[in-house]
């Protein structure tokens, strides 16, 4: 029989036991949500250079379904975690860190592996972020507003008064472009299913229905030229009919593959790797058709996850200028859900099903 004091000391070794443990979602197989599995395991210990993050808040996105699917190019070999990006705290530094504190909070876009309770990453990876802003809305800005930042700013460069149009303007990507533009005083059209027609027109768009309406007609009705800039999310032929919605010098911003799932899961139900680079050499053919029966870019490509690599200080300098902008509330992210990490499948039925308006985020013990 154990003693009072031993029987005491066990229980804080099971208590110890369990706190060292954490919850991950595994993808095993390619396919659909069901292939999300809840996996409980010891902590990641943080390596030399690492840093172990305290999920917060990571963000569900279009990507994370085409990961899920094997056909996003950026998908990592099975098994893998999903999950872009995340919010959390500083946990335990690995050796040689410096620069960071424990309980300090940073944001990261990790590409995969957010959908974690603790995670561990290159220091150099992480961006502070400033106090006082709400895990849900700062993880918003991550994936969904970078994304929407730069290919304002940095592809497009608009200038005040030009007419955009931003497909799926109602989704996480296509609502940032909204608000970032609005402040930017473009004229903006957004391509939405009647759902989302009233948040398109309160961030300042005036909606098309992409399931009623022929949105190249409906342009061509309202501006008479064309727009100057199409952010194009949506892929396939989508991109030869967004290339006659410009007017003269105009140019496509081509970033998305949404066209590549129907109810969130391949058309062809086969999921894996054998078309992971099918959708990118489309937007490719394109770029090329359109230069040369035009003799001019008016296809240009945007990837987040390549300007990063190239250009990391510019993603943190976006970033932090973006953290900023929702400190002083000139930017409110639209979180569709707050959904538990457990719930990471049901995450994906919701954004597969469609109708979704803004971010879905996955919270820590939400
Ligand atoms: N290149 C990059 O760096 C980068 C970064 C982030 C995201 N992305 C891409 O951006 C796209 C959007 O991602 P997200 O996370 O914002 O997805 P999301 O929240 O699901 O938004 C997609 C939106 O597109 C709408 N839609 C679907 N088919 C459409 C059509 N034919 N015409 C117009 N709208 C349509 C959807 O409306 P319903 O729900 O009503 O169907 C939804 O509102 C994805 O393709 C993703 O891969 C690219």
């Amino acid at each position: 029989m154990p003693t009072p004091l031993e029987e005491a000391q066990n229980r804080e070794a099971r208590a110890d036991a369990r706190t060292a443990r954490h919850t991950r979602i595994v993808v095993s197989h390619y396919g659909g949500p069901e292939e999300l599995r809840v996996v409980e395991e010891e902590h990641p210990e943080p390596k030399a250079g690492d840093v172990r993050v305290k999920v917060l808040a990571a963000g569900v996105s279009l990507p994370d379904l085409l990961m899920r699917e094997g056909i996003h190019p950026e998908t990592p070999k099975l098994p893998f975690t999903p999950g872009w990006d995340l919010v959390g705290v500083v946990d335990k530094l690995g050796d040689g860190v410096s620069g960071f504190d424990q309980g300090q909070t940073v944001a990261a876009l990790p590409i995969f592996g957010a959908y974690a309770e603790y995670v561990c990453l290159p220091a150099r990876a992480l961006v502070p972020v400033p106090s006082g802003l709400e895990a849900g809305e700062a993880v918003s800005l991550v994936l969904n507003y970078v994304t929407a930042y730069q290919m304002l700013h940095r592809t497009a460069k608009v200038k005040i008064g030009q007419r955009v149009l931003i497909h799926g303007a109602a989704g996480g990507v296509g609502s940032a472009l909204l608000q970032l533009g609005h402040l930017v005083g473009l004229e903006m059209y957004g391509t939405c299913a009647s759902k989302g027609a009233p948040v398109v027109t309160e961030l300042g768009g005036i909606p098309i229905d992409y399931e009623h309406q022929d949105f190249v007609k409906e342009i061509a009705r309202l501006t008479g030229d064309g727009v100057d800039f199409v952010f194009e999310g949506i892929g396939g032929t989508h991109i030869w009919q967004s290339l006659k919605a410009l007017r003269r010098g105009g140019k496509v911003v081509g970033f998305g593959l949404t066209a590549s799932l129907r109810g969130g899961r391949l058309p062809s139900g086969h999921p894996g790797g054998r078309h992971r680079y099918r959708a990118m050499a489309i937007y490719v053919l394109y770029m090329l058709a359109a230069f040369l029966l035009s003799r001019r870019r008016r296809v240009v490509i945007y990837s987040i996850q390549w300007r990063m690599r190239l250009k990391p200080a510019q993603f943190r300098e976006d970033l932090t200028a973006l953290f900023e902008l929702l400190r002083q509330r000139k930017i409110t992210p639209l979180i569709a859900q707050r959904l538990p990490l457990t719930e990471a499948r049901r995450a994906h039925e919701l954004l597969g099903t469609g109708g979704v308006t803004g971010k879905i985020v996955l919270v820590r013990g939400g």
